[in-house]
């Protein structure tokens, strides 16, 4: 485990950054900022400009972060991890969603290890303390000029926001590891830790395929084996969550034993 005890105060650092890096890739090439609309949109154009993969984008703060079904996504300065990773492969991810599952694992592994809180997943994306979610993940894709697809993997941690940090309406919703743990986090040993957890499972991905991650994110998950109810572009569906697909959709079993897929949704418990 990486010594952390010299790092300087709280402000996001690429030179302490890159010393502490335990990854062979990811984070290797990094762009840090004070203040952006979205580390998304920087992780974009970067990508235009022939981005690595692997390419971290980090912000104190975004002005415009987004999350899923284009909702906005709460980044206030200095009290997260705003981050975006560059995702590049030989071979063709013909599966993001899987991608987005193995994100959940590399943050859920992360989460535990350095704070030793019960954080577990809830499907597809969201990590949750109790019922209040922590973490979200957004994948986009981009097509570049030579029309290669690259998966920019945007990642948002509260880490260190405080009650007031939030606006009333995320308020019953949401929480941070520090309000969690009753400790402060140091955001850039979490980065560290992610970006090694991110990595070896990412291998483990190209290597072997989609099961062993599924099986990692059965472990961690908060949805499985319940009765949920989902809110779906089709409207709302109810059953039991019964498994994940290998391309990493959720099946539903109806009352009736009838099976559906769900590509995306929401869990409403
Ligand atoms: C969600 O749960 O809806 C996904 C939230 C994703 C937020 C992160 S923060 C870093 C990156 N930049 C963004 O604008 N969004 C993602």
């Amino acid at each position: 485990m990486v010594e952390f005890e010299a790092m300087s105060g709280d402000q996001l650092d690429s030179a302490l950054l890159l010393s502490k890096l335990e990854t062979a890739v990811l984070g290797r090439e990094m762009r840090v900022y004070d203040s952006v609309s979205s580390t998304q949109d920087e992780a974009r154009q970067w990508v235009t400009q022939g981005a690595p993969h692997g390419a971290l984008i980090l912000a104190e703060e975004q002005t415009s972060g987004r999350g899923r079904l284009g909702r906005l996504w709460h980044s206030p300065k200095g009290k997260g991890v705003w981050m975006s990773i560059v995702l590049k492969s030989d071979t063709p991810f013909l599966y993001p969603p899987q991608l987005t599952l193995l994100s959940a694992v590399a943050l859920c592994r992360a989460v535990r290890i350095l704070t030793g809180l019960d954080v577990g997943i809830k499907w597809p994306n969201d990590l949750l303390i109790g019922e209040k979610k922590v973490s979200g993940i957004l994948l986009e894709s981009v097509e570049t000029k030579a029309k290669e697809t690259v998966i920019v993997a945007g990642i948002g941690i509260s880490v260190n926001l405080l009650l007031n940090d939030y606006p009333e309406s995320l308020k019953l919703k949401a929480t941070s590891l520090k309000i969690e743990s009753g400790k402060t986090i140091d955001r850039q040993e979490l980065i560290v830790l992610f970006l090694k957890q991110f990595e070896d499972l990412f291998e483990l991905y190209l290597r072997e395929g989609f099961s062993p991650i599924l099986t990692l994110w059965e472990a961690h998950s908060l949805t499985l084996n319940r009765e949920v109810s989902l809110r779906t572009p089709k409207g709302i569906l109810t059953g039991l969550a019964v498994r994940l697909d290998d391309t990493g959709a959720l099946i539903l079993r109806a009352s009736d034993g009838n099976e559906q897929k769900v590509f995306s949704g929401d869990i409403i418990f």
